[in-house]
Order: C-alpha cells, then sequence, then structure tokens
C-alpha cells in the first residue's frame, strides 16, 4: 500500500522548501526543521499557511501554549542549521544561542540571512494522532536575502553523508514516539 500511496500523491516527484518554523511562550524560545507546509493565499489580503508539527517536538509544546510561529525559509547557504535545528530538540538545549536572529512581530525568532519570513497568528488547531496541523494568518512578512531558497533534494544531494545518516538515526526514532501517538489517538477514534 505505501508504494501506491507514495506513487499517487507524487511523494517522490515534489522537492519542498525547507522551513525553520519558530515559535516563543513566555521566556522560551524554540525552532524546529519543518517540509510539510501547505501555503493558502487564495484571499490575498488574508494568507494562510497548514505547517504539521509531531506532538513529541518541543516546539508543538510551545506553539500549543502561544499560539503563535514563524516560517523561516532557510538559503541553500544555511544548511548547518537543519542539522542544529532538526536533528536535536530544544527541550535541553536553546538552539538560539548561537544563531544571529531578531523578534518578529508576534515574538518569534526570526534568523538572520534567511531568504525571507512570514510570521503567522494560529487560527485553528487539528488533532491529527501523531501530529497536530496548525493552521495560520499572516500578520506580517518580508522577503530578506537575494540567495536561493534551500531544497530538500539540494540538502540530500550536498549534505556531508554524516548528517543524512544522523538524519536518518533521529527520523526513525520520531517515527517510533509518532507510532505511540497514533496507536492510542486511532483505538480512541474507534480507527482499529
Ligand atoms: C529536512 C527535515 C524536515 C523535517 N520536517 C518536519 C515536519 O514537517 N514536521 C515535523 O514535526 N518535524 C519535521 N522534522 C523534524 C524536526 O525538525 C526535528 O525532530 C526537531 O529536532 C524537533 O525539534 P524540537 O523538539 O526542538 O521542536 C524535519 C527534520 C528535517 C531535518
Amino acid at each position: 500500500m505505501v508504494d501506491a500511496i507514495k506513487k499517487l500523491f507524487g511523494y517522490e516527484s515534489t522537492d519542498p522548501y525547507v522551513y525553520l518554523v519558530s515559535t516563543k511562550s513566555g521566556d522560551k524560545i524554540n525552532g524546529q526543521i519543518a517540509v510539510d507546509v501547505i501555503g493558502f493565499t487564495f484571499l490575498e489580503k488574508w494568507p494562510r499557511v497548514a505547517i504539521f508539527i509531531g506532538k513529541d517536538k518541543f516546539t508543538h509544546d510551545l506553539i500549543m501554549e502561544s499560539g503563535v510561529f514563524a516560517l523561516n525559509l532557510l538559503s541553500i547557504k544555511q544548511m548547518e542549521l537543519v542539522r542544529t535545528f532538526g536533528m536535536r530538540s530544544g527541550k535541553n538545549v536553546n538552539k538560539f544561542e548561537n544563531v544571529g536572529h531578531f523578534t518578529a512581530k508576534t515574538g518569534s525568532p526570526i534568523i538572520k540571512n534567511c531568504v525571507g519570513y512570514a510570521d503567522f497568528k494560529v487560527m485553528e488547531k487539528l488533532d491529527l494522532g501523531d501530529h497536530t496541523m496548525f493552521y495560520g494568518l499572516a500578520v506580517d512578512s518580508r522577503l530578506m536575502a537575494g540567495e536561493l531558497p534551500l531544497r530538500i533534494s539540494y540538502f540530500k544531494k550536498n549534505a556531508p553523508k554524516e548528517w543524512l545518516a544522523e538524519l536518518e538515526k533521529t527520523t526513525r526514532e520520531s517515527r517510533k514516539k509518532s507510532e505511540k501517538f497514533f496507536a492510542e489517538y486511532a483505538e480512541i477514534k474507534g480507527l482499529v
């Protein structure tokens, strides 16, 4: 079934941008990498976006608390940030400590020299079992550096081999946690 699903929904043919989702709650700031991002710009005055954040992520807890997040579009010169923000959790470290940033309208941190960012207030949240879909309304946005946006295929082609091995390992661990969350959810919902 997985092979058919991947073919049917173009999993292998899409090449998403790599974002850093940042947020702030109280005096805590954090961020993580995300590629599952869907923009919805039908009403030009009210741009919205859906992001899919795993329930095991620290970023998830902070967005739940504060109801705000920002999307930083990374450039091809910022691959190192994929490692810092996408392969370790902010539960025990401040990932922003040595990373130049400033503060967006909502209070979310913005990475200096990213291609651009948009700042969001959460309109709706949807429990998807292992992830929460946060649906945000853009309250601000800005294009900054003139660099090329980082896409997942570029990262996979150009990142050092050790990073890709680390990514495989952290993804496996994450999938295990997600499976637990989803199994509980499916049982409560009577899906299994
Ligand atoms: C290329 C890449 C794409 C990712 N996409 C997502 C995503 O769309 N949603 C998600 O919840 N996690 C995604 N992750 C995983 C998180 O970024 C990662 O687990 C992170 O360490 C969580 O940090 P936190 O616990 O500090 O929030 C991705 C990681 C990488 C490297």
